[in-house]
């Protein structure tokens, strides 16, 4: 009898990695949300902002010593690798991708990348207006802290671009390729192929 080639299921993503994931996208939306519409005294904003913060730090540390599908090392991939992906994902078929796929990964380091540069401009702005002053605006110079404000809202826009793409893609796999992203993300269970 011939062996079974269809995709496994397999624990693809560890809980810490799934909880890191969920509370990312409620801070991150929260502090979003607060810088644009909150109370004019950003207090809430900050607290978000630091447990992005948190949250950045463990994932950065997770990148290099937790399970293999979350290490940076499992989803980069060179631009020949990247670019053969991309070939395929016109096809209306699920990728059963064990993890990040190439394309995926880029994404993640971006998002990633943008945070890390967001709440680093938050620590050192300051708007002059003697509220909303980002704790460390006094360890650098008057014109770093006062550019770091201009940055900060130009990282906001970066940032909803990069969710709303990464809904968008989530959204794609979903209705065209028939594969749910989002249900592995909450239970780890992931349905894969067999190399
Ligand atoms: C501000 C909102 C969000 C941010 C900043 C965000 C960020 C991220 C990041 C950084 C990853 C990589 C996970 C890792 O390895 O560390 C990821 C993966 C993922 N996110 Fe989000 N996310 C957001 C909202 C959402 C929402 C609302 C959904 C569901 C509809 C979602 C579904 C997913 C899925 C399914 C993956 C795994 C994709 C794959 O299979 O490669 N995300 N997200
Ligand atoms: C992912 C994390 C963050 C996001 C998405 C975010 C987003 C935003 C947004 C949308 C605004 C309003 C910009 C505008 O008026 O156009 C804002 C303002 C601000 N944020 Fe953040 N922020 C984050 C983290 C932080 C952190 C960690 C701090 C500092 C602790 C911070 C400090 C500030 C300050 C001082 C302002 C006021 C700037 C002004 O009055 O013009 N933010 N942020």
């Amino acid at each position: 009898m011939a062996a079974a080639s269809g995709p496994e299921k397999v624990k693809l993503w560890d809980p810490l990695l799934r909880g890191f994931h969920w509370l990312l996208a409620f801070f991150v939306v929260a502090a979003w949300c607060l810088g644009q519409f909150g109370p004019l005294i950003m207090t809430l904003h900050f607290w978000c902002g630091y447990m992005v913060i948190a949250l950045l730090a463990f994932r950065l540390v997770w990148g290099f010593v937790g399970p293999p599908s979350a290490r940076f090392s499992s989803f980069l991939h060179g631009p020949s690798a990247t670019l053969g992906y991309m070939r395929g994902l016109s096809s209306r078929e699920p990728s059963h991708w064990p993890g990040h796929n190439p394309l995926g990964g880029l994404s993640v380091i971006a998002m990633i990348a943008a945070l890390v540069a967001q709440v680093s401009t938050g620590l050192i702005a300051d708007p002059d207006d003697f509220v909303n002053v980002g704790p460390l605006a006094s360890s650098v110079s008057r014109a770093a802290s006062t550019k770091a404000v201009g940055w900060h809202h130009f990282g906001a826009t970066v940032i909803l671009i990069l969710v709303l793409l990464h809904l968008a893609m989530i959204l794609y796999y979903r209705l065209w390729k028939r594969e749910d992203l989002v249900k592995p993300m909450i239970t780890g269970w992931k349905d894969v192929r067999r190399d």
